[in-house]
Order: C-alpha cells, then sequence, then structure tokens
C-alpha cells in the first residue's frame, strides 16, 4: 500500500539519442550500416574498411585505406609496461574480466589521449582501441591457457595478426590459414556496431560525463559480458551442447516455453529483431563454409544447431513471438571449429564491437546536443512519512 506517485516524465520519445551511424529494421530484419546492407559488406568488404565507413561516414578510397589501415597497425603493440596487468590475474580468470581491466587501465598508460575536448586526441583514442583491442583479447587468451604473448607482426591483416597472436607459439612457425583469416575478418565485421544496443547505450551514458574513452569503452565490455547480450554466444554453445544430439531437442524447446522454467534458448530472440537477424543468416552460412573447409562439416553441434533453428520455427511459441536465431546463434560454432575455447567468444564479439561504441562515442562528442545525458524514472515508492523509532517497530 506504498503511496504511489503520478509522475510525468514530460517526454514522449523513447529515443535515447539519434545517430547517423547503423539503421536497424526489426520487422524486415534489416541491417545498415551508413546506409549500406550488413551482407553486402560483409561480403564484399573486409573489417578494417567497414571500420572507417564506421568512423568517418563513406567507404575509403584506395589511398585514404591504405593510410587507414596502416594507422590503425602501428599501434597493434601494448605499451610494455602493461604485460604486468596480464600477471595480476589468476590464470583461471574470464578474458572478460582481463579485458575490461587492461582497457580501463589503458587511461593511465595512453593519458596523452584522454582529452576529450580535443579532436586529434579522441582521434588518436580511437585508433588506439581499434589497434590495440586484438592484442589485448588475445594476450588475455594466451595468459589463460599459460604460453608467452605473442606480438602483434606488422606483415599481417588485422584479422590474421589476431589469429597469429592466438595461436602462434615459439617453439614451431604458424602459419595463418587464409580462408580463417577471411572468415575471422568476417566474424568482426558482423559484430561491428548495432545501433543502440546495452553496451554502445552505457558508452554514450558513461561519455556524457566526459570520462575518458579507455574507462567508457571499459564499461561497455563489462556490459557486453552478460548471457543476455554479448554473452550469448558463449551461452548458446554450451546450451546446444548441452542438449546434445537431435533427439533431445523437444525437452529443450518445452522448457524455453515454460514461463516457470528461467531456461531461454540461448542465440534466439532479440529486442529489435521481429524477423531473421540478417547477421544470423550470414553467420550460418560462414559456419557451413569453415566447417567444410576445417574438415569439420559433420560436426554434430551444427547440426543440432540446424534442427533446433528448424524445430522452433515450426513452434507457433517462437514465430507469433517472432523469435529468431541472433547473431549469436551461429557465431559460437564457427569460432570453436577455428580452436576458440567458449570463454573467447565474447572477448572475440568486444574486440569487434570496440569501433562500433568508438563511432558512437565521437558522434555523441560531436553533438554535445546528443547526448544520453541523466535519465529519468517514474517513481513508484512510498510518499513522504516520518522516522519511526525502533522501538515502536
Ligand atoms: C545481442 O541489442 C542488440 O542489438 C544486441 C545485439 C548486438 O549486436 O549488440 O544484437 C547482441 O545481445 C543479441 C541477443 C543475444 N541474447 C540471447 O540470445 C539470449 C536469449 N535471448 C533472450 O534473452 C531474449 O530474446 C532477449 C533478451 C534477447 C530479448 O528479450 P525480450 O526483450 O524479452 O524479447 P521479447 O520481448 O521479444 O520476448 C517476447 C517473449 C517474452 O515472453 P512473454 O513475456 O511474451 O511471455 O518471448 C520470450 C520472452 O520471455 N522470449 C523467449 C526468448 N526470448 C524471448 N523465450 C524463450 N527463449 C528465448 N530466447
Amino acid at each position: 500500500d506504498a503511496g504511489v506517485f503520478t509522475y510525468d516524465p514530460g517526454f514522449t520519445s523513447t529515443a535515447s539519442c539519434d545517430s547517423t551511424i547503423t539503421f536497424i529494421d526489426g520487422a524486415k530484419g534489416e541491417l545498415l550500416h551508413r546506409g549500406y546492407p550488413i551482407d553486402q559488406l560483409a561480403g564484399k568488404s573486409h573489417y578494417l574498411e567497414v571500420c572507417y565507413l564506421l568512423l568517418y561516414g563513406e567507404l575509403p578510397s584506395a589511398e585514404q585505406l591504405e593510410i587507414f589501415e596502416s594507422t590503425i597497425t602501428r599501434h597493434t603493440m601494448l605499451h610494455e609496461q602493461m604485460v604486468n596487468f596480464f600477471r595480476g590475474f589468476r590464470r583461471d580468470a574470464h578474458p572478460m574480466a582481463v579485458m575490461v581491466g587492461v582497457v580501463g587501465a589503458m587511461s593511465a598508460f595512453y593519458h596523452d589521449s584522454t582529452d576529450i575536448s580535443d579532436p586529434y586526441q579522441r582521434e588518436v583514442a580511437s585508433h588506439r582501441l581499434i589497434a590495440k583491442m586484438p592484442t589485448i583479447a588475445a594476450w588475455a587468451y594466451k595468459y589463460s591457457v599459460g604460453q608467452p604473448f605473442v606480438y602483434p607482426r606488422n606483415d599481417l591483416s588485422y584479422a590474421a595478426n589476431f589469429l597469429h597472436m592466438c595461436f602462434a607459439v615459439p617453439a614451431e612457425e604458424y602459419v595463418v590459414d587464409p580462408i580463417l583469416a577471411r572468415a575471422m575478418d568476417r566474424i568482426f565485421t558482423l559484430h561491428a556496431d548495432h545501433e543502440q544496443n546495452a553496451s554502445t547505450s552505457t558508452v554514450r551514458l558513461a561519455s556524457s560525463s566526459g570520462a575518458n574513452p579507455f574507462a567508457c569503452v571499459a564499461a561497455g565490455i563489462a556490459c557486453l559480458w552478460g548471457p543476455a547480450h554479448g554473452g550469448a554466444n558463449q551461452a548458446c554453445l554450451e546450451m546446444l551442447k548441452e542438449i546434445g544430439t537431435p533427439d533431445q531437442i523437444p525437452e529443450y524447446i518445452a522448457r524455453a516455453k515454460d514461463k516457470n522454467d528461467p531456461f531461454r534458448l540461448m542465440g534466439f530472440g532479440h529486442r529489435v529483431y521481429k524477423n531473421f537477424d540478417p547477421r544470423a543468416t550470414v553467420m550460418k552460412q560462414s559456419a557451413d563454409e569453415v566447417l567444410d573447409l576445417l574438415g569439420v562439416e559433420n560436426n554434430p553441434i551444427l547440426a543440432t544447431a540446424k534442427e533446433l533453428e528448424k524445430q522452433a520455427l515450426a513452434d507457433p511459441y517462437f514465430t507469433e513471438k517472432k523469435l529468431f536465431p541472433n547473431v549469436d546463434f551461429y557465431s559460437g560454432i564457427i569460432l570453436e571449429a577455428m580452436g576458440f575455447p567458449t570463454s573467447m567468444f565474447t572477448p572475440i564479439f568486444a574486440l569487434s564491437r570496440t569501433v562500433g561504441w568508438v563511432s558512437q562515442w565521437k558522434e555523441m562528442l560531436n553533438d554535445p546536443q546528443n547526448k544520453i545525458g541523466r535519465p529519468r524514472q517514474l517513481y513508484l515508492g512510498n510518499t513522504q512519512r516520518d522516522y519511526v523509532d525502533i522501538e515502536n517497530r
């Protein structure tokens, strides 16, 4: 019987900000980056070119792209003293915990690019974050498996460099398979930006206080870690493994439909898409390609995933609630086939999404009127009342 305020928040729009970077039509299942459909970018472009598009609004000329790629390549190393940060964690720390810590610590090592009022420093911070995230993610992985850190190389592409830093060891030469590098690059592209999702909104909100870009991106990484958001790719593969064989699928579909059961189909459903997530469609095609190339085309997990999708989409519960596979449904299958442990799935999502966070951060800073600012609430608590001494309670 709490007294309840009636309160007009004074606004009707539900939009938290305006933006020119990414457009999603959830009903049609469309995703555009600066007007270009995601399937065209995934098929014809590559991650650093998409980074340029997201950051600057247009596809680069050959010269612009060369300068941009060279700039990113030459920022891939970390300050050598940051190695100590990794060693401060337990070996079994989740790589996302390491990424949150190390990216936040970049504020202390790169304070010459933390003054957000200086456009040049904003540019340098953007390049540093995009360039160093693969090194941070790869070193978090190396630390977790007790192997020595592998330094970035300037002769490798962005995706090949990440694979090399993850899987090369000093004991023998590791040659990056160009097909795996292409698949890795496509996964980066498919996760690059996604409008005002929870982690991007976190970065924008943190930035609205004037916090430095490294601290804001660390906040975005923390938010992405959740299983309802970026952690879903890890949760989805673990779910598919728990299901095991296709004959177990009906039981799990029944559980997902049971309101008394907290179980949900990981990799299914979306706050915005009420149709197929276009990224999932491209990811499913990539899964077939990569697994064929890796000689694991008969991957039982992929078979279970496809059968689960088929049975779920034949069930009115899912179709009436407009629940379709999202970007996380197939990505874990590809990443595991490439050799990554499930704990590296969300760090790879974070690595990919850094350009989205940074682009949206810069967009907000370039238009002070576009700040998320301070969200308001609808107060439903007690009306004012007087304190009661403990002996009278
Ligand atoms: C990402 O925002 C972004 O753009 C995020 C992202 C990005 O690129 O940044 O796209 C990345 O986070 C993708 C989503 C990854 N998460 C998962 O796959 C986790 C599983 N999905 C659910 O947790 C869920 O679908 C959400 C959180 C994604 C959306 O939840 P909502 O907003 O409740 O979904 P909804 O409103 O469409 O749900 C409608 C109904 C609800 O039941 P009712 O209240 O109507 O009875 O469907 C149910 C939900 O309970 N439902 C599910 C379900 N997802 C929603 N039931 C079973 N299994 C599911 N997966």
